[in-house]
């Protein structure tokens, strides 16, 4: 009996395993070439930058900043205050002099990321 169960419990994890690792992870988010391509380098300069030190996103990261996962389409934060903050820091974030472009390419990222946010937003 124990080996039946072995068995059953061995070939769920192999065939499990065999669908996570060939499925993939792409996106199923729609968007323009040009927009792709800005998303991609949002998530770099995020990365570059270590905003994850202070940041969360998806609820993990570090916590003396506001999570952003779902800052995009918050009606108290949105857009134009994220913006305010990444061009010139705030009492306790830093102001890391980006180029317009930058800070672009960083709100097309975390407008991604509020995107996939499916699950995350209490509506
Ligand atoms: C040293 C910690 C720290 C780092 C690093 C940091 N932030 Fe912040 N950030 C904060 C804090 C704290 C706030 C809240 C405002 C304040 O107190 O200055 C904030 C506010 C913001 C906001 C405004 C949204 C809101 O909900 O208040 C955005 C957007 C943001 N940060 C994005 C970023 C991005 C993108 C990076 C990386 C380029 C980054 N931050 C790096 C600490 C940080």
């Amino acid at each position: 009996m124990k080996m039946v169960i072995f068995i059953i419990l061995f070939v769920a994890y192999i065939t499990y395993s065999a669908v996570v690792y060939t499925k993939g992870t792409k996106s199923n988010i729609q968007l323009p070439e040009t927009e792709w391509a800005k998303v991609n380098r949002g998530k770099l300069l995020y990365q570059q930058y270590n905003c994850t030190s202070c940041h969360q996103l998806y609820g993990l990261g570090g916590y003396l900043g506001p999570e952003l996962t779902t800052a995009y389409s918050d009606s108290l934060r949105g857009e134009t205050y994220m913006r305010a903050f990444l061009k010139n820091g705030g009492s306790r974030m830093p102001n890391f002099h980006l180029a317009d472009t930058d800070i672009d390419a960083l709100v097309s990222f975390l407008k991604y990321v509020d995107q996939t946010a499916v699950t995350y937003k209490h509506k």
